[in-house]
């Protein structure tokens, strides 16, 4: 509190705290608006009537304080993808992980402050499926006066908000799904900034546009808010420099394709060097299991250049990967690590847990909750626990008041069974028909202040293999190794790129693979590990970490602020 009072201080003098350190303040307003798009007529949720909703833009540094107001009929959490929250875990937004929803008709205000992070982050609803419509962009630029980019100041910025579109209500998509046990229903497009592209039907008018000068650079904001799918990106005739992800600079990385899981940033400079006409820039899914259904649709946007006709031909466009281009995939995700920079943070050496944690689909006995479900309903887990939300209390309040039965502190460290992980032999195999069955739970991992969690992530073959992209809250993480087939310690540890590994918060693990993350717990609070594509979330691909308190006042979770949403 004593450093908020001193930031919103600085703010209202502006001069004397040697930072600049700013209060960023918005007020969003959480309510219906009516959209046309493909020909239909929908009733989305949305932020201040805006599809993508506000973005924030701030300054390393600076505080943010959003007050959210929900007028919708739906009960809403918002939570701000990548922030560290470092103290300020009840301002983080899962629901029933960190808070109770704000139910319609009231207001919370989350409250933190942006520190050791720049680049491009999110925001999105995170209750039932409504992040569909309920996103933006979280702008982080290097704090004022300071320093600047690690890179050539680009001529000017776009933010690229890859979002996935239901014609039906995204509500009601993922209620039909939960009650009949089955998946739900898929997208009927993507979307770039909002906008499907005038390669979708009905969207002529619907096609985000940028223009560019010759020889001038851009920089690319690229976020895939989309629920579901992993999306390739490209811009036809230009190639890309990325320079960031997930907030976080990397070593410039040129290539021509970019693969983006839900959850991920992208930052990619792009240079105006093209001939001077009109170019598609588009996103396709990436599917990376053999057994699924998919939207196989491609949005677009247009580049055009300043000094082309409108008149002139149409534009350029790409070559897509095929949907299944998991080489494509691959090798975007492995080309990419952090910048070799002297005195940046090492990679902690001493490791105080090692986990294993398997994960992928299963499936569950249809429940009473499920009147539509036959026989079984899609289940998901990690190391066989099918993870449930709490329904009365927030995991982090329950924590706080050391309250009992909201939670059990027992999720394994490993699975209880070994097997051939990703052999999809295991799912003709009757000795091991019980695999795709796992125990739910509501379990959490403690781990003690300042701890050095390992954490191997294993893709099991359990009903299909499927690249799923792990979001962890509070923390990034060193992406230490990637592989396909089983983890293998004898091999994989001399992979380990300790010396500049990629730095993170969201994992796409590969297909039937795995991938070493590594971080130090130094967050009190409660955090949740889960899936990004928000099919899984609700069938249990998730669990969460209990960090303990430090020794000292600015190791301690501050009590919740006095308008905290209760259940
Ligand atoms: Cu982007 Cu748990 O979320």
């Amino acid at each position: 509190m004593a450093g908020f009072v001193f930031l919103l201080m600085c703010a209202i003098i502006l001069i004397g705290c040697g930072a600049h350190a700013r209060v960023v303040e918005h007020t969003f307003n959480v309510g219906n608006l009516k959209v046309r798009k493909l020909c239909h007529s929908r009733v989305i949720t949305a932020v201040n009537k805006k599809l993508p909703g506000p973005t924030i833009k701030a300054h390393e540094g600076d505080t943010v304080v959003v007050h959210v107001v929900n007028d919708s009929p739906h009960n809403i959490t918002i939570h701000w993808h990548g922030i560290f929250q470092q103290l300020t875990a009840w301002a983080d937004g899962p629901n029933f992980i960190t808070q109770c929803p704000i139910v319609p008709g009231n207001s919370y205000t989350y409250r933190f402050n942006i520190t050791g992070q720049e680049g491009t982050l999110w925001w999105h609803a995170h209750a039932s499926f409504l992040r569909a419509t309920v996103y933006g962009a979280i702008i982080i630029r290097p704090r004022a006066g300071t320093k600047a980019y690690p890179f050539p100041k680009p001529h000017k910025e776009f933010p690229i908000i890859l979002g996935e579109w239901w014609n039906a209500d995204v509500v009601e998509v993922e209620n039909e799904a939960l009650q009949s046990g089955g998946l739900p229903n898929n997208s009927d497009a993507f979307t770039i900034n909002g906008r499907p592209g005038d390669l979708i039907r009905c969207s002529n008018k619907h096609t985000y546009k940028i223009e560019v000068v010759e020889g001038e650079t851009y920089l690319l904001r690229i976020v895939n808010a989309a629920l579901n799918n992993q999306l390739f990106f490209k811009v036809a005739g230009h190639t890309l420099n990325v320079v960031a992800v997930d907030a976080s600079y990397t070593a410039p990385y040129t290539t021509d394709i970019v693969v983006i899981a839900p959850g991920q940033t992208v930052d990619a400079l792009m240079v105006a060097n093209a001939p001077s006409a009109r170019y598609y820039m588009a996103a396709s899914a990436y599917i990376s299991s053999p057994n699924v259904t998919f939207d196989n649709t491609t949005t677009t946007g247009i580049v055009h250049y300043k000094s082309t006709a409108l008149t002139s031909a149409p534009p350029v466009k790409p070559m897509m990967p095929a949907f299944n281009d998991t080489p494509a995939a691959h090798k975007f995700y492995t080309s990419l690590t952090s910048p070799v920079r002297l005195g940046s943070p090492a990679v902690p050496l001493h490791i105080d847990e090692h986990m294993f944690i398997t994960f992928g689909l299963g499936l569950a006995p249809c429940s009473a909750g499920q009147p539509k479900c036959q026989g079984m309903a899609a289940s998901a887990n990690m190391n066989n626990v099918s993870f449930v939300f709490p329904t009365k209390m927030s995991l982090l309040e329950a924590h706080l008041k050391g309250a009992n039965g909201v939670y059990t502190k027992d999720f394994p460290d490993r699975p209880p069974t070994v097997f051939d992980y990703t052999n999809t032999s295991i799912n003709t195999d009757p000795t091991l028909a019980s695999l795709p069955f796992a125990e739910k739970g509501t379990k959490v991992k403690k781990l003690k202040y300042n701890s050095t969690v390992e954490v191997v992530l294993q893709n099991t073959a359990i009903l299909t293999i499927e690249n799923h992209p792990i979001h962890l809250h509070g923390f990034n993480f060193y992406v230490l190794a990637q592989g396909f087939g089983n983890y293998d310690s004898s091999t994989a540890v001399k992979s380990y790129n300790l010396v500049h590994p990629l730095v993170r918060n969201t994992v796409s693990v590969p297909t039937g693979g795995w991938a070493v993350i590594r971080f130090k717990a130094d967050n009190p609070g409660v955090w949740i590990m889960h899936c990004h594509l928000d099919v899984h979330l609700p069938l249990g691909l998730a669990m969460a970490f209990e960090v303990e308190n430090g020794p000292t006042l600015s190791s301690t979770l501050p009590p919740p602020p006095p308008d905290f949403p209760r259940c």
